[in-house]
C-alpha cells in the first residue's frame, strides 16, 4: 500500500534512524551508550506521581475530558505564569491544554497553513517544524541559526516572497539542539517583524525551567507586543521529567487559540483529566525545588561533559539551558554523520550528527545529558580517550 504524496516527502524521523543503529551494535555485542535522545532518565517527582495516583482513583477523571481544559488546570497555569515569568494571560482564552509539544506543533500547522504558505522554521530545529508544514501540504522556510548572532536567524535575510506567504514562524528558546538562549533584545525584534508581515509567531518553550549559572529564561509572551502576535507551547515534558505523559499548554494570543482549539475538536478529545490534576501539583511552588535539583544534576553533567571534549580537542561553549551541549565537529570529518559514525565506531558511543536538524546544523554534533550519572561517565571517559 502506497503512503500518501506528502508522508513520503518527509526525511525518516532521525531517532528512528539512530535506534536501528543502536539495535545493530547491540546485536553485534557493543556496550553501547546512547547520548541521542532528548528523554530524561530521573523519574517523575513523587509529587507529581501522588498527585496523579490520587486524582485517578477519583471517578470523575476517567470520562472524556474537553479540549478547553479543566478549570483548576487552567488557573494553576495561568498561576505559574504570572509566579515564573512575570505574564498575566486569561485562563478562559489564552490557554489551551495539548497533548505534550509536539501535538500542538503540528496541528498548528493544520490550523494555520494552506498549500502555498511557508511556515518559517529554525534551523537546525526541532524535526515538526518542517515535517508539521510539510504534512499540511504547505512548506517550511527555514531560518538558519547563525552562531555569530547567538544562534538566532537573521530576520532582516529572509526573502520578501518568503515574508509575503509566511504565516508562521517556529523559534526555541532556551534551544534545542544548539542550546543558546535568547538574546537581549531579540524577541523584540521577533514582534516587531511578525507584526509588519502578519506572522503567527510559535515559541516553543519546551526548556525555560532547565537552565543553568543563575540564568532565568523569559517567557515569549514577556515581551511587550508578544500576545498581539504569538503563542507560546509551554511543555512539562523536560523540566518535570513528564515526557510519557502527554501534557503541554498552548498559552497567549486568544483568536489563534480559538483557532487551535476548533481544529483540535475534531482531532483528539483532550488531555486525560487525572494528567491535568498531576500537572497542577508540577505548577505549584512546591515542585521548585526538585526543579532546581535536577538543573543541579544536569550543570554537573554538562561540566564533565564540556571537560572531556576540551580534552578531544573539541571547543565547547557551555550552555546556559536545556540538556543539551551543541559542539562543532573536529577538523579532518567530511560531515557530522561520518564524524557520529567515527565515533560510535571507535566507543560505543551514540551521539547525534547536527544536520539531522537541517542542513545549518551541519558542522556540529549534540549530546544529550539525559544519561545516568555512571553510564554518562563512561562514555565521558570513552569520548575523553577518543584520538584523531
Ligand atoms: C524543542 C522541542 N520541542 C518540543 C518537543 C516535544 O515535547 P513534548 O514531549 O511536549 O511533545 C521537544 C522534545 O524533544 C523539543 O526538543
Amino acid at each position: 500500500m502506497r503512503p500518501s504524496e506528502r508522508l513520503e516527502r518527509i526525511p525518516p524521523y532521525v531517532f528512528a534512524q539512530l535506534e536501528r543503529k543502536i539495535a545493530e551494535k547491540r546485536a553485534a555485542g557493543v556496550d553501547v551508550i546512547s547520548l541521542g535522545i532528548g528523554d530524561p532518565d530521573r523519574p517523575t517527582s513523587p509529587l507529581i506521581v501522588e498527585a496523579m495516583q490520587e486524582a485517578v482513583s477519583e471517578p470523575e477523571t476517567h470520562k472524556y475530558p474537553t479540549n478547553r481544559g479543566r478549570e483548576d488546570f487552567r488557573g494553576a497555569v495561568r498561576d505559574f505564569y504570572e509566579r515564573r515569568f512575570d505574564v498575566r494571560v486569561d485562563p478562559d482564552s489564552e490557554i489551551i491544554p495539548a497533548l505534550g509539544a509536539k501535538e500542538a506543533i503540528f496541528n498548528l500547522n493544520l490550523a494555520f497553513l494552506d498549500p502555498g504558505d511557508y511556515a518559517l522554521a529554525a534551523d537546525p530545529g526541532y524535526p515538526v517544524y518542517t515535517a508539521g508544514p510539510w504534512l499540511a501540504g504547505a512548506e517550511p522556510a527555514l531560518m538558519a541559526l547563525e552562531p555569530e548572532r547567538g544562534f538566532t536567524p537573521d530576520l532582516e535575510a529572509i526573502d520578501a516572497q518568503v515574508r509575503a506567504r509566511a504565516k508562521l514562524m517556529y523559534l526555541c528558546y532556551p534551544n534545542n539542539p544548539t542550546g543558546a538562549v535568547a538574546p537581549e533584545g531579540f524577541f523584540a525584534r521577533v514582534v516587531e517583524f511578525a507584526r509588519e508581515h502578519e506572522i503567527l509567531v510559535v515559541h516553543d518553550n519546551a526548556y525555560s525551567e532547565i537552565t543553568f549559572d543563575g540564568y532565568r529564561a523569559p517567557s515569549f509572551l514577556a515581551t511587550p507586543g508578544a500576545k498581539d502576535v504569538g503563542v507560546e507551547v509551554f511543555s512539562l515534558s523536560k523540566g518535570y521529567n513528564m515526557t510519557g505523559w502527554r501534557c503541554a499548554v498552548v498559552v497567549g494570543n486568544a483568536q489563534a487559540l480559538r483557532t487551535y482549539w476548533q481544529l483540535k475538536t475534531n482531532i483528539d478529545s483532550g488531555v486525560f483529566e487525572a494528567v491535568q490534576l498531576a500537572a497542577v501539583a508540577a505548577l505549584s511552588p512546591d515542585a521548585d525545588a526538585e526543579v532546581a535539583s535536577m538543573n543541579e544534576l544536569y550543570r554537573r553533567r554538562r561540566d564533565a561533559v564540556c571537560a572531556a571534549l576540551r580534552r578531544i580537542g573539541v571547543e565547547v561553549r557551555p550552555p546556559r539551558g536545556t540538556i543539551y551541549v551543541w559542539a562543532p565537529v573536529p577538523k579532518g570529518f567530511a560531515s557530522s554523520a561520518e564524524y557520529c559514525e567515527h565515533v560510535l565506531e571507535r566507543t560505543g558511543v551514540v551521539l547525534t550528527p547536527g544536520a539531522a536538524y537541517g542542513p545549518a546544523g551541519e558542522g556540529w554534533f549534540r549530546i544529550s545529558l539525559t544519561t545516568p550519572d555512571d553510564r554518562l561517565l563512561e562514555a565521558v571517559q570513552r569520548l575523553g580517550a577518543l584520538k584523531g
